[in-house]
């Protein structure tokens, strides 16, 4: 075992700041310890623990933790991971001086900053109200695999290669709860300044759909026959585009939401603004798409909104600052999709390494 005094190395933070459970040991003026399972966040100079609104017994201040913490501040903290491949255990353990940081200062606000980034929980729970405990550590110690799991390859990686775009769909119908999990991925996208630029609109209804399909048909038929298309082929295209929107029990569409964006006084710059909202709303749609595949859903991919905005938000009575970007159909897919494309290797599409 590896001691090292006062601060975490590089190793060990890196480690640390991806757990999102550890615990914490305290004890009495008599030396009678006590130890629980926390949630925390780290700074450099100081581990951060909340003390929530979960249902307990007694408030905040009565808490055995805190009544210890007052009574003798020394405390233990540790961090660690298991597998069952034990080559991959390890633990990072802070030994320091505990305190109770009091509602109203500047570290208690940053402290809740800090945990409510790291837990969406405490978003709604009043945890600012409450003493945060800090651990100043003093001692570090630390075992084990601390490094990243080895392995050449991200077990996301199973999700991204098996999802593939699917264009038909079986008629079952997809429970509202499995829809919300695929958005709840689209809403931990990354965003440009935090703004979450984009809006879900969800579609199961019949009507709803023909609708859609009949505003998006108007403008792709003029599209197509200013394309020269014959008058065969336009109806024949229009034909199976309104049966896909028809045939998927559910239709998302992803609107792209400017509102909230930075406002430049130069062009270029209001322009990179747009770009990184549309860049943040592929990041939600790639989410969205491979929470389905990992949900047992599949998916696919319509641009038509793309090219007819205003009649999307016209049919479907949305806010006029919407813009509709992309239509990810969502459903149980009628067989493997005929034609997968390939992909460029690696080497053709890393064209720089220093
Ligand atoms: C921005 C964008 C727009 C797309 N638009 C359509 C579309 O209008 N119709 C369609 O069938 N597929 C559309 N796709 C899906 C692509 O054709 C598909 O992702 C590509 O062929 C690769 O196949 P895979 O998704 O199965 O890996 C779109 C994909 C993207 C990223």
């Amino acid at each position: 075992m590896k001691a090292t005094p006062e601060t975490l190395n590089p190793e060990q933070t890196a480690f640390l700041v991806r757990q999102r459970v550890a615990r914490l040991a305290t004890a009495d003026a008599a030396g009678v310890p006590h130890a629980i399972p926390v949630c925390f966040a780290y700074l450099p100079g100081a581990i951060y623990i909340a003390l929530d609104e979960k249902p307990k017994d007694v408030p905040p201040t009565r808490l055995k933790r805190v009544r210890n913490i007052l009574e003798n501040p020394n405390a233990a903290f540790v961090a660690d991971r298991y597998a069952e491949d034990w080559s991959l255990l390890a633990f990072v353990m802070v030994r320091g001086h505990a305190e109770l940081l009091e509602p109203g200062t500047p570290e208690h606000a940053d402290a809740v900053r800090l945990l409510r980034g790291k837990y969406h929980q405490y978003e709604e729970m009043g945890i600012e109200e409450n003493p945060i405990i800090a651990v100043r550590p003093q001692k570090v110690a630390s075992w084990g695999a601390l490094e990243a799991p080895d392995g050449d390859e991200p077990i996301v990686l199973d999700t991204i290669r098996g999802r593939r775009s699917v264009r038909r769909y079986l008629p079952k119908e997809v429970p509202e709860k499995l829809v919300d999990g695929v958005l709840e991925a689209g809403r931990w996208a990354p965003s440009p300044h935090g703004r979450q630029p984009w809006r879900f609109a969800v579609i199961t209804e019949e009507e709803t759909k023909e609708r859609l399909a009949g505003a998006m048909g108007e403008e792709w038929r003029a599209n197509l026959q200013m394309d020269g298309q014959s008058p065969g082929v336009v109806e024949k295209r229009l034909e199976g585009s309104r049966q896909r929107l028809l045939d998927a029990p559910v239709l998302v569409l992803l609107c792209l939401y400017l509102e909230d964006l930075d406002v430049y006084p130069d062009a270029d710059r209001q322009q990179g603004e747009i770009t990184m909202a549309v860049q943040s709303l592929g990041a939600a749609a790639q989410n969205v798409l491979l929470a389905a595949y990992d949900l047992g859903l599949d998916a696919g991919w319509m641009c038509a909104p793309l090219f007819c905005p205003e009649k999307v938000v016209e049919a479907l009575g949305l806010d006029p600052k919407l813009i509709p970007h992309a239509l990810l159909t969502l459903g149980y897919a009628e067989g493997d999709p005929p034609k997968r494309r390939g992909r460029k290797s690696l080497d053709e599409l890393i064209v720089y390494r220093d």
